[in-house]
């Protein structure tokens, strides 16, 4: 639906008033009427970057969900405030990792003897307190468009990818198995998943010994379900169809597709390929949509009907952003997110880590 004009010109009187006291950052899978708005949009690793290297706007304004504004908050300096325009858009995959699950599950590979030879690798979509836990136990965090970098360096960490070391990859297990058998060369048999409601894992002593990757037992509610299926009737319904998924996409899902990336991947792959190409992509439908719009000489389409939104991202609208910016304006902050100082300091660590990796 087209904007409301009303909400459109307060928005843009706003931001106006605001100068450079403001500085918006939207991620790919917002609704286009926030998205016109953003100073700067990106996947998830490039609005961390974004964040960083924005130390003089006071505040700047997150579109995006609640694990990307605390990175943000943690990348930022305290004189800074980052803002969420709605406190309820979160990520249905941070919230399968809780600290005490993680903590608990720690414990035990520590008494099994498996922690001493193990580094936590988190993806980005975490909690700050999961961050935090990676950082004290020396691992990293990742994006999807760093995964493979990130594995290759814990890997190195612990004695190299041909070796006893593992990595304990939170909380994605589709990004760590398709970046792990994909790109670094590891077999199936060489991930297993920690089930955080079971025993140990739901994991023999035997399985933990020797597998290389333990994937905690998390996914994406709106990637997790494309299917196979999808893949199989795009391709005998549109011939030369090209295929690309985004990470989080289930292994054999990521395994027929013709290319794989992050979402700012999925832009540029799109953005160079020859008018008249046809594409199914397995992304959110919010890009997916702003896709079909910009390139109109390409045939783009989603890859699956009954697939959504991501209903947290689609939680930051117009109105929710309106009221932010018309709130500082009256210098009132609605909705800091502010991470406890300890956990930020932990957390900093695995996020810098990420932002020094080659590439
Ligand atoms: P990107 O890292 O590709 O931006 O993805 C973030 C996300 O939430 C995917 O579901
Ligand atoms: Fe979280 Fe999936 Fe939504 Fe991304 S698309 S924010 S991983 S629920």
């Amino acid at each position: 639906a087209p904007s409301d004009p009303d909400l459109v010109e307060r928005a843009r009187a706003a931001k106006a008033a605001l100068g450079d006291r403001v500085f918006v950052l939207g991620h790919h899978y917002q609704r286009s009427e926030v998205i016109q708005f953003a100073d700067v949009t990106g996947d998830s690793f490039k609005l961390a970057r974004e964040a960083a290297a924005r130390p003089d706007a006071p505040y700047i304004v997150f579109c995006g969900v609640h694990f990307m504004a605390e990175s943000a908050d943690i990348l930022t300096s305290d004189e800074q405030t980052v803002i969420l325009p709605d406190l309820a858009a979160g990520c249905s995959m941070a919230d399968m990792a809780a600290i005490a699950q993680v903590e608990d599950a720690w414990e035990q590979l520590e008494a099994a003897g498996i922690a001493q030879r193990t580094i936590p690798v988190t993806y980005m979509n975490s909690s700050a307190a999961i961050k935090a836990f990676t950082g004290r136990h020396g691992g990293t965090v990742c994006t999807s468009s760093n995964a493979r970098t990130a594995l290759e360096w814990a890997f190195d960490e612990v004695g190299g990818v041909v070796g006893e070391g593992k990595v304990l990859f939170l909380p994605d297990q589709h990004l760590g198995r398709n970046t792990a058998v994909r790109e670094l060369g590891l077999s199936l048999d060489d991930c297993v998943v920690w089930d955080p409601h079971r025993p140990n894992g739901g994991l023999t002593p035997e399985q933990l010994a020797g597998a290389r990757m333990i994937l905690w037992r998390g996914h994406c509610s709106v990637h997790g379900r494309f299917t196979v299926d999808a893949v199989e009737t795009a391709r005998r319904e549109i011939p030369g169809v090209k295929v690309i998924v985004h990470p989080e996409c289930q292994y054999e899902v990521v395994q027929l597709a013709d290319e794989v990336g992050s979402t700012e991947k999925i832009i540029q792959t799109i953005a160079a390929a020859p008018d008249g190409t046809a594409w199914v992509v397995g992304t959110e439908l919010n890009l997916v949509k702003r896709l079909a719009e910009q390139f109109p000489g390409q045939r783009i389409a989603f890859l699956e009907k009954n697939v959504c939104y991501c209903s947290t991202m689609n939680r930051i609208d117009l109105p929710h952003l309106v009221w932010a910016l018309e709130s500082l304006v009256d210098r009132r902050v609605v909705n800091p997110i502010t991470v406890d100082p300890q956990v930020a300091a932990d957390a900093r660590i695995a996020l810098d880590r990420m932002l020094a990796l080659p590439g």
